[in-house]
């Protein structure tokens, strides 16, 4: 490969979980720190970061048909590097199959990306899929941009091997990122205009950490330290495995105004056997049971989940199972997926593999069944009175978008901007967003 000369403009393209949105908009500001500005709409970028997703499906593929297409409008190649979980699964065969990959850099190196960029101006392809701990946050740069909702990552990796599922192997071992950092972090986001902070973590009620004063703090105890910021009013986290919510999650629930009555709570499947089998260590009963004290504390919390169909051996019998647990929740949103084996899983050697004739239409009944209680949430609300955050401009003039408390697409016109919080009353509802009056322009 030749030298190339250094790239001026760049674009991040983030595929996946919210963990890469966050990963995604870190690599933009250490690449816009490099004296790098970001390309414009339509514009050629001198170097683009495919920042790929391994979950589900051909995910390698699917790299390779976009390395593939990647194409300046003079027909040259932009500089390309390769990050996220494809990455750290596959560096080595993308380096070998991919000439015109420049960089492969995984998910707990990404912080490394200078470095690679300066080898990349020299001519030199290289690969860094280290995993340490903790270290690309202590090397990033300090956070400079924030919109009115941002992402704090709080937690990565996963320690739970559910046999399905390759991020235990791609992310890592679960690592909880130091409060101290995580409070200077939030406190830099506020200044810079968040208004409500995501936690993020695969697992994320698993974070632990430790004050100046020696105490253990889980998550609940960080949620209620972050709602003492004056300027930030809303705290939501994701995602969470059953077994690790603890009694204090819950009662935070209960007790803190500024955690969003919302909990996306993975459950996989309604069949006890296929939870077995997919080594999630809860039952679905244990499942509604824990659904039921988050209600008792929160009555109008929505509930949200993760859904997989078709798992090897799964039933008939055991997909009604599925079926009823929904029926039994009554979702606000979910989110439903085909068994996709994942190379190296245990599940991926299992036998009973689902023809997907089957798994197509048990996804379509699943999917079916969450619409229905998916509108029947929405229409629910029509009438009520919430409060918005507002997040951008809607596609009409006066048009405005945003999120009520239960993570609602809200749209109404009227007086507003980015980062106000303002008081609406829901008067129509579709199965993916709601309209809206406003009643009562920016309270802050
Ligand atoms: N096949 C299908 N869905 C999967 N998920 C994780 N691994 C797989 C897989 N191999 C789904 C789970 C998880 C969500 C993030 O992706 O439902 O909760
Ligand atoms: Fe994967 Fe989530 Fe299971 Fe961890 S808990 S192994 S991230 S599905």
């Amino acid at each position: 490969m030749t030298a190339s000369p250094t790239p001026r403009t760049y674009r991040v393209k983030s595929f996946g979980c919210q963990m890469n949105v966050y990963d995604g908009e870190r690599m933009a500001e250490l690449l816009a720190d490099k004296g790098m500005a970001p390309a414009a709409d339509g514009e050629d970028a001198d170097l683009v970061v495919l920042n790929t997703c391994h979950i589900r499906e051909k995910a390698a593929e699917k790299v390779y048909s976009d390395i593939g297409r990647l194409k300046k409008a003079d027909g040259s190649k932009p500089l390309i590097a390769v990050a996220g979980c494809v990455a750290q699964a596959e560096g080595d065969e993308i380096m070998a199959r991919a000439p015109a990959v420049s960089m492969v850099v995984g998910p707990q190196a990404y912080h490394r990306l200078p470095e690679l960029l300066d080898k990349a101006a020299r001519g030199e392809r290289a690969t860094d899929t280290d995993m340490p701990a903790n270290a690309k946050f202590d090397a990033l740069p300090q956070r400079r941009r924030a919109g009115p909702s941002a992402f704090l990552t709080v937690q990565e990796g996963c320690d739970k091997f559910c046999t399905y599922c390759v991020v235990p192997y791609t992310r890592g071992a679960e690592i909880s990122r130091p409060y101290a950092d995580l409070l200077a972090e939030a406190e830099r986001l506020v200044d810079n205009g968040a208004r409500e902070i995501t936690l993020l973590g695969q697992n994320v009620n698993a974070w632990t950490g430790e004050t100046a004063k020696g105490h253990t703090l889980g998550l609940d105890g960080l949620i209620r330290e972050l709602a003492k910021l004056p300027d930030l009013h809303r705290i939501r986290y994701t995602t969470s495995h059953p077994n690790d919510v603890t009694p204090g999650l819950i009662a935070a629930h209960g007790e803190v105004d500024k955690l969003m009555p919302y909990l996306h709570l993975p459950v996989q499947s309604g069949s006890d056997r296929v939870l077995k089998a997919m080594n999630r260590s809860h039952t679905a009963d244990s499942y509604l049971a824990l659904l039921d004290r988050f209600r008792a504390v929160r009555p109008d919390i929505a509930l949200s989940g993760d859904f997989i169909v078709g798992f090897p051996g799964e039933t008939d019998a055991e997909f009604a199972e599925t079926l009823r647990l929904v029926d039994a929740v009554g979702y606000a949103a979910a989110f439903s997926f085909k068994y996709s084996p994942r190379p190296g899983t245990p599940a991926a050697e299992m036998d009973g593999m689902v023809p997907m004739t089957v798994m197509d239409e048990r996804l379509q009944r699943l999917q079916a069944a969450i619409n229905r209680d998916q509108l029947a949430f929405n229409q629910a609300s029509i009438g009520t009175t919430c409060q918005v955050l507002v997040e951008r401009k809607g596609k009409h003039p006066g048009q405005w978008l945003g999120k009520s408390p239960w993570l609602q697409s809200v749209h109404f016109i009227g007086e507003a901007a980015v980062g106000d919080l303002v008081t609406v009353e829901l008067t129509e509802a579709g199965p993916n967003s709601l309209s809206a009056r406003l009643l009562q322009p920016a309270l802050a």
